[in-house]
């Protein structure tokens, strides 16, 4: 007999037992009656869908990246993680600075506001065996018990938890520097999901998302992208697929022959993080002008609004490609033209509070220029989490801080005394 019908004519106690054997037993279905229903297992929860766009405006490209990510969450929101195992053990493959790191912390701003809600790991520090001692915390007994606090513990798992989300993230970062101690630990934690601290406290990972770094195969992936030129030519869109996948093997190859079966083995998924082009470099310029106005409107010492011209923003990117460092350089570039200069300008007294800048480029003179375009900005008196959205979304549109009506009309004024 079907189960629902069963159910339907069945007293409660013989209910009871019959979930307790079906707990056991293969699931049984009923006879099929009516006309099925389609389902669609692509569709994305609201929750979800709220994350990935945080991601996107944070993190350039790096689609299968996105989607792991979000993929993962859509587990742990459908509380469908396993007992006794992570949410998910990721492995971010790619050239330097193209993000791999940028979209674990990306992740934990976008989620609990802070990218510093994760805990990381970078492998680089932890070389040496008696270092582990920083991560789990030493037996007691030994020399430097008490001092040494562990990294990775379940408060400090739990710091950023709210009401709603309770999900961790652990970041390794860099693995292919990790120690022989750090492979067993980590063995450890992707396999079972606990660790057993030096004082044999048990650490729970099953709500942890675990994330795992590395450069290997940049190199080849930036050599294959540049042909060994040192820039990356423009590709055809179509002979772009066939790039992708030949930079996709090559970091798979690399891995396999770096990385034991045993480690490999544990992975629920390997992405490849590409190599940025130009377009994306030109995105990532815009999220890190707004980052940088976000940075004045939270701790400079007086708050100011600024805008980059077109031909400021052209230069920042010509001083910011390089291949081989890919987005970091970029950054650079914007610290030593951008972000030193307005700190000269204000620590002189030469910007105040409310002051409106342009910053141009001076074809003749071949460098940037700051300019003082207005000022009495009405700048906004809101909570730091709001302001930032209000940056960011005046980074989407074109650099320009957002302004108060009022801003524009003292601007207009000045214009036109
Ligand atoms: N895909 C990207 N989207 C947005 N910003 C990026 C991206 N890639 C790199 N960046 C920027 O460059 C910096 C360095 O990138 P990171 O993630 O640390 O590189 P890596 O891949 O070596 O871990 C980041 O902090 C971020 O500001
Ligand atoms: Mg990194």
């Amino acid at each position: 007999m079907p189960t629902t019908e069963l159910a339907e004519s069945q007293p409660s106690s013989q209910l009871v037992r019959l979930e307790a054997t079906m707990s056991q037993e293969a699931p049984q279905y009923p006879e099929r009656t009516q006309q099925c229903h389609h389902l669609d297992p692509t569709l994305r929860s609201d929750e979800s869908l709220e994350f990935e766009q945080a991601l996107r405006q944070k993190i350039v490209g790096q689609e299968d990246g996105i989607r792991a990510v979000v993929d993962l969450y859509q587990v742990y929101c459908a509380d469908m993680c396993g007992a006794g195992r992570p949410i998910g053990n990721l492995l971010l493959l790619g050239p330097t600075g193209s993000g791999k790191t940028r979209i674990v912390e990306a992740a934990a701003e976008s989620l609990f506001g802070d990218r510093c809600a994760v805990i990381k790991v970078d492998c680089g520090e932890f070389q040496h065996s008696h270092e582990i001692a920083k991560l789990v915390g030493s037996p007691p007994g030994y020399l430097g018990h008490r001092e040494t606090s562990p990294l990775i513990t379940q408060e400090e798992l739990a710091k950023y938890h709210t009401e709603k989300i309770k999900l961790s993230f652990l970041l390794f970062d860099e693995i292919e520097k990790a120690s022989d101690a750090l492979w067993q630990l980590l063995l450890g934690i992707l396999d079972k999901a606990t660790l057993t601290l030096g004082d044999n406290r048990r650490v729970d990972l099953s709500r942890t998302m675990i994330f795992l770094t590395s450069n290997l195969g940049g190199r080849e992936i930036t050599e294959m992208m540049t042909g060994g030129l040192g820039f990356a030519p423009l590709v055809r869109a179509e002979s772009k697929p066939r790039l992708d996948e030949k930079v996709e093997r090559a970091a798979a190859e690399a891995a396999k022959r770096k990385f034991a079966p045993g480690f490999m083995n544990r992975l629920d998924k390997v992405v490849v993080f590409q190599p940025l082009r130009p377009t994306h470099l030109e995105q990532i310029l815009e999220i890190e002008l707004a980052m940088v106005q976000k940075r004045v409107m939270d701790t400079a010492r007086e708050k100011f609004v600024f805008h980059v011209a077109p031909e400021a923003r052209s230069f920042l990117l010509r001083e910011g490609t390089d291949l081989k460092y890919g987005a970091r350089h970029l950054k650079r570039a914007i610290e030593r033209h951008i972000v030193y200069p307005l700190a000269n300008l204000l620590s002189t007294g030469q910007v105040r509070l409310g002051d409106m800048l342009c910053i141009d480029w001076d074809e003749r003179e071949q460098r940037l220029l700051f300019e003082k375009e207005g000022e009495g900005a009405v700048l906004p008196v809101v909570a730091p989490a709001t302001m930032a959205a209000s940056v960011q979304a005046a980074g989407a549109v074109g650099g320009k801080p957002a302004e108060e009506p009022s801003t524009a009309a003292a601007r207009e004024a000045n214009r036109h005394p």
